[in-house]
């Protein structure tokens, strides 16, 4: 059993690449903690540190309460799954999944019994005499997890174990994994780049954006309360719909959020107004979710969103409309849309600047004074957490849930009233505006 610290981890290698920039991170005994990200966000890097396979370029990797960063990796009592699970072709299954024990100088018998255990609580009790070759790719990748096992490791760390296997095969393994690794107890970190994996594995998540950890969470925390438009954008499916308004102020009624012609509204009530005020004349990023949207006869009022289906999709337990609404989305990079220059609100820099230096104004800095909290100087820190400009837009089609095989098709009109409570609010730098509040 072991706990694991890291404390402003940093890896950047010869050529310059940063590949982890200041994590900090804690995982609690016991704890299963998923690393996810996109390709190339750092997950294995920072796997691999862990592991003691590379040393980190400044900042400290805490075990059990210990600084590990010169703890060479076979005394860190850590076992590692990789994706490639390599195994050693000539040995049968049995011999393959011994093997850690044979090195360590346990004898036969012993050995022969802990191997048993092992693959009869993987399914893989009866195959243990065939060699990899006679295995089937799940089978092969439980001979894996069973070498790994058999050492009872105090930390597994599995560095995406189940993306070679087809998606039925993964969702079982997937169980399987979790279901061993909590039943043994042993603290377990895995990366992956699928957030279904993440969602349904997790103890919690964290979520890495070019080596830069951008949230921690249980599953339900990050994906109810994304703490960036980044995450936000990573988890979900379909995802989150995500859409550029303008905020106006009035202080006599409520907040208006204005996406081309449609307008929602946030009431004084709403304990995020506060926040969203500060806002006013400015443009934000509206966070709304599909399951927050529900059909609603074209004569309601109140908070509906009115459109037309551009076209549907049919998934057999429910179909998805995508609604032209003539507002504008915007479209998070790296998440399989290519980078653009243009960024949401072009003089969102420029007033984070004179907010940080307290020079400059304007209308709204007015208006917060004159009714609403003032915002107070933003920390600098903030800054480092995403690049203005990284964003860019598109019209939006707005992902609404429909019962499977819906009378309406594309081309209809369809109103959807919006649960205003369940929006999302992203500034332009893409942090989330009601932060703290978790
Ligand atoms: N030895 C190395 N030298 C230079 N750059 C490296 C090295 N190893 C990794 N990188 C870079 O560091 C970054 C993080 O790589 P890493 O392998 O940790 O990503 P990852 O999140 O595991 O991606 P994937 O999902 O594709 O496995 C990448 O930009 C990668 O190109
Ligand atoms: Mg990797």
């Amino acid at each position: 059993m072991a706990t694991v610290a890291l404390k402003d981890v940093m890896k950047v290698f010869a050529d310059g690449t940063v590949a982890v920039d200041r994590v900090n991170l804690d995982v609690g005994q016991g704890e299963f903690m998923v690393l996810l990200g996109p390709s190339g966000c750092g997950k294995s890097t920072l796997l691999r540190m862990v592991a003691g396979l590379e040393d980190p370029t400044s900042g400290a990797v805490i075990m059990d309460g210990e600084l590990a960063n010169d703890l060479p990796p076979r005394e860190r009592g850590v076992a590692m799954v990789f994706q490639d699970f390599a195994l050693y072709p000539h040995m049968t299954v049995g011999e393959n999944i011994g093997f850690p024990l044979r090195l360590s100088g346990v004898d036969a018998e012993p050995r022969a019994e802990q191997v048993a255990e092992v693959a009869s609580a993987l399914g893989i009790g009866d195959v243990l005499a065939r060699k990899p070759g006679q295995l089937s790719g799940g089978q092969r990748q439980r001979v894996a997890m069973g070498r790994a096992i058999v050492r009872r490791p105090k930390l597994f760390l599995m560095d995406e174990p189940l993306s070679n296997l087809d998606s039925g095969l993964r969702a079982e393994l997937r169980a399987e994994i979790s279901g061993l690794v909590r039943e043994l107890g042993v603290t377990t970190i895995y990366v992956t780049h699928d957030q279904a994996e993440a969602l349904t594995m997790a103890d919690r998540v964290a979520i890495l954006r070019k080596g830069v950890l951008q949230d921690v969470g249980t599953p339900t925390q990050v994906y109810g309360r994304p703490a960036t438009l980044y995450v936000a954008a990573f988890l979900g499916s379909p995802r989150m719909n995500l859409l550029e308004a303008e905020v106006y102020v009035h202080l006599d009624r409520h907040i208006a959020l204005h996406m081309g012609d449609q307008v929602l509204h946030l009431p004084w009530n709403d304990l995020r107004s506060r926040q969203v005020a500060h806002f006013h004349g400015e443009r934000i990023v509206i966070g709304v979710r599909a399951e927050a949207l529900t059909p609603v006869p074209d004569t309601t009022s109140g908070d509906v969103l009115r459109g037309r289906i551009r076209y549907l999709e049919h998934h057999g337990h429910e179909s998805l409309a995508f609604l032209d609404i003539g507002a504008t989305a915007v479209i998070v990079d790296e998440i399989g849309n290519p980078p653009t220059d243009v960024p949401i609100n072009g003089g969102g820099l420029r007033r984070f600047v004179s907010r940080l230096t307290g020079r400059g104004g304007s209308g709204s800095a007015e208006l917060v004074g004159a009714g609403v909290n003032g915002r107070g100087p933003r920390r600098a820190k903030e800054s480092v957490l995403s690049d203005p400009g990284r964003h860019h837009r598109r019209p939006a089609e707005l992902a609404v849930r429909l019962a499977p095989y819906p009378a309406v098709t594309h081309g209809h009109p369809l109103s959807v009233a919006v649960r205003m409570e369940a929006l999302h609010f992203f500034d332009e730098r893409g942090q989330r505006i009601d932060v703290g509040w978790r």
